[in-house]
């Protein structure tokens, strides 16, 4: 996606700190939308399939209130589904600006996907929502075998739109793991990278969660929101309310052990206090949508019905947020490297002079402590052992760092640190006031 570097700026702190805001706050509308989508469709091809089987209609009726009633309408796809995920795109382009990582060519793959998907979904949904309103019914032995056959072929679509579904939904779950694991990531190949434990991992949690929620967002519509629109089949609610509650219940058990276990998987430099409440938070949602779900199932409480499915969502924008402060955390380093670029081009346009004012210390922090300190040999030697033979020779320390030779046996060589001539001159020049203060 180099292409999409050349398009964006150097950031500012605070522009970093919104952008993250912002993302995640798009990521709050596409992740319960889509996981609804693909939970209902997934239920509504299902139970399509079963009913071609046993012919009982309340199957039937359930499969085209899902599609009908959980996708919504296809403008809604484009508000909450695309435009979201579009959004994403460019944001992440922008906080991950320079870094080679797949993250954002994840992304747009992801997008490819979805809205295929999407295009292949609502089709369906047409399909089936046509076949209510034509009252088709093919169990009746009259010459319907045609219409009956066209329209199996198209409930095909809701088939591959689900396939579609599923790619786009791992590439998106593979590409907020990398950014998530920014550090940590080696990026071997695409292949290797989905296929990766925690990839696999956040993809499992999606999965159940999406199955999850689509289940409570039924028992939603059906019990609550069209609840005095329909004069309520009683039987049919009870069919409802047992297949929805049932399968959201089941579906939801796994989901805080799988919880856990990403939250383990976090490196140390991803992992703070808020990413672990965060993940806290929502297994002790999921605990409640538990006890909600049983109530619906066992003791017939629909009026539970409504509240479930806030339960859930909350949990989904628990999880988001845990994610966003993982990658906030992840990228601090790399987001301090593009704040000073913004820093020095900004300086350079108000034409402060070639030699804009860096932050050296902010540069060694990040670039050069995690092998040195002053005063301890670490992975480089101790300053103070090296540094006495500079003395007087600053230029031959700034040609040093900008291009590090072998020098001591003991030690492994030195990785060029990449820094621009203007970085190294401001982190030598905090290297040696340092030095000669604590000296
Ligand atoms: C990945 C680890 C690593 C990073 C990051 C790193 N260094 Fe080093 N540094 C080393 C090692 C290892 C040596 C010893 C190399 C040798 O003796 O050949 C070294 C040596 C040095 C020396 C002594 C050179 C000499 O002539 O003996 C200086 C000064 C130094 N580093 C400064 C820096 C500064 C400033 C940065 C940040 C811009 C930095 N290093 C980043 C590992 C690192």
């Amino acid at each position: 996606m180099e292409f999409l570097d050349n398009l964006v700026l150097p950031q500012s702190a605070e522009h970093i700190g919104l952008l993250h805001y912002i993302l995640t706050l798009v990521l709050v509308l596409f992740v319960p939308f889509i996981s609804v989508v693909f939970g209902g469709t997934f239920t509504s091809v299902y139970f399509l399939n079963r009913y071609r089987k046993t012919k009982l209609p309340y199957y039937r009726k359930f499969s085209i209130e899902l599609v009908e009633f959980l996708t919504v309408k296809p403008l809604v796809g484009i508000i909450l589904g695309l435009i979201p995920l579009l959004t994403a795109i460019i944001i992440v382009a922008q906080l991950l600006h320079t870094a080679r990582i797949q993250t954002v060519s994840f992304l747009v793959l992801s997008f490819i996907f979805v809205l295929a998907a999407l295009i292949l979904i609502y089709a369906y949904r047409y399909s089936m929502v046509s076949i209510k309103s034509n009252n088709f019914d093919d169990t009746k032995e009259d010459n319907r075998k045609s219409e009956s056959n066209s329209f199996y072929l198209k409930s095909n679509y809701g088939k591959i739109g689900l396939i579609f579904l599923f790619i786009g939904i791992w590439f998106y779950t593979a590409a907020i793991t990398s950014a998530t694991n920014f550090l940590t990531w080696s990026f071997p190949g695409v292949i290797t990278s989905i296929a990766a434990p925690e990839v696999l991992l956040n993809l499992l949690i999606f999965i159940v969660f999406a199955l999850a929620l689509s289940n409570a967002a039924f028992l939603f519509v059906h019990l609550y929101w069209k609840r005095d629109k329909e004069i309520i089949d009683s039987d049919y609610t009870k069919f409802i309310k047992d297949i929805c509650s049932k399968a959201g219940l089941r579906a939801s058990i796994p989901l805080p052990v799988l919880i856990a276990i990403n939250l383990f998987s976090f490196s140390g430099k991803s992992l703070s206090g808020s990413v672990f409440i965060y993940s806290v938070v929502s297994i002790i949602l999921i605990f409640l949508a538990y006890h909600l779900f049983y109530m619906i199932a066992n003791k017939n409480e629909y009026r539970f019905g409504s509240i479930i499915f806030f339960v859930l969502i909350f949990g989904w924008v628990a999880l988001i947020i845990k994610d966003q402060k993982a990658m906030t955390n992840a990228t601090v380093s790399h987001s301090l490297i593009l704040s000073t670029d913004y820093d020095r081009k900004l300086a350079e346009l108000k034409g402060e002079g070639k030699i804009a004012e860096l932050n050296g210390k902010e540069i060694y922090d990040v670039r050069c402590a995690s092998c040195h300190k002053f005063d301890q040999k670490f992975v480089g030697p101790a300053h103070f052992d090296v540094l006495p033979k500079y003395e007087g020779k600053k230029a031959q320390l700034i040609a040093f760092i900008r291009n590090p030779v072998k020098v001591d046996p003991a030690y492994p060589p030195m990785p060029n640190p990449g820094l621009t001539p203007q970085e190294v001159d401001a982190v030598v020049k905090y290297l040696l006031d340092e030095y000669h203060r604590q000296k």
